[in-house]
């Protein structure tokens, strides 16, 4: 089974208790939002993209509620498996599925790498190099139906954060070396717009009509100060998009909040949701959740 070293990587990175540990107060509130969400519209299945370790969602409390059906996804198979032994889920219920959301067997970074670090290619040739790599991952995402993965049709589907994860990070980390990536930075967030709306297209196509998709997605990086960890969530919605906007008006959108407001043209928004994910005793994001109709 072909794996992505970079994801296994990161995953493998994240100490287990730990994590669950600082994650609790967001894990709690979004595993709220999935039950409450399966009770009062009497939903069958469920699938989670971007499950990796299983920690942001409490997944002993949706295993057991009576006859759910529950299939977790991601690209890195052992970070699932240690996710299901640490919440000594019996793996026979658990419908797990392993594959690339962008569809490529290998992503070509390497090779990619090699050719940008040479010193006497032009801005230009760094730019149709780019453009080539985006345009092969492209044709590969054409291909690809995250049902024939799955196998049937989910009446929920949890998108865990991921749109700033999908490519970017990886290229980022090990292309930002190279001699000419100030000649591509831009290119590269230019087109990770058109792989994200492929990505969210797909996810859409994964239910009928009249079902429900949940995504969360990163906004924010904050650094935890003492006062931060005293009042671990910050629950005026007002003040959260206020602060928001004032970043987004220095910075720019990013593909945390992109990914957001592209999945939204495809669907309808039943309820936001604004969560504080404290990552480890440093940092915390700021996370956005929509529930959404298709
Ligand atoms: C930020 S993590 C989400 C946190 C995760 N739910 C957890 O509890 O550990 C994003 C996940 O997306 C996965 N991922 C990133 N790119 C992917 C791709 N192209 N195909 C499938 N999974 C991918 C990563 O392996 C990672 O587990």
């Amino acid at each position: 089974m072909y794996t992505d070293n970079f994801y296994e990587n990161l995953n493998k990175s994240i100490e287990l208790n730990q994590a669950y540990k600082y994650y609790t107060s967001y894990r709690n509130n979004i595993t709220e939002v999935i039950i409450n969400t399966i009770t009062e519209k009497k939903l069958k299945s469920i699938t989670i993209i971007g499950a990796g370790n299983l920690m942001d969602i409490d997944y002993r409390r949706i295993y057991e509620m009576n006859d759910i059906k529950i299939t977790v996804t991601d690209i890195d198979a052992e970070a699932i498996d240690r996710g299901i032994k640490f919440y000594e889920l019996e793996e026979s219920k658990i419908n797990k599925v392993v594959f690339n959301y962008l569809g490529v067997e290998s992503n070509f970074i390497e090779t990619l790498k090699i050719k940008l670090d040479n010193p006497i290619i032009s801005e230009e040739e760094a730019i149709i190099l780019i453009k080539d790599y985006f345009k092969s991952i492209k044709n590969r995402i054409i291909t690809t139906t995250y049902n024939d993965n799955i196998g049937y049709k989910s009446e929920l589907v949890v998108v865990c954060p991921i749109y700033t994860q999908l490519l970017y990070q990886e290229l980022q980390h090990k292309l930002k070396e190279s001699n000419n990536y100030h000649y591509i930075k831009d290119l590269i967030l230019q087109e990770m717009i058109y792989i994200i709306d492929m990505f969210n297209q797909r996810i859409v196509k994964m239910i009928s009509k009249g079902k429900y998709i949940f995504v969360l997605s990163d906004i924010i990086e904050k650094s935890i100060t003492k006062k931060s960890k005293e009042h671990t969530i910050i629950f005026k919605k007002e003040e959260i998009e206020e602060e928001i906007s004032t970043y987004e008006k220095t910075y720019g959108v990013g593909l945390g909040s992109y990914g957001l407001i592209n999945i939204e043209e495809y669907t309808k928004v039943i309820q936001d949701y604004y969560y504080q994910w404290n990552f480890d005793s440093n940092r915390s994001f700021l996370v956005k959740g929509l529930l959404l109709m298709k």
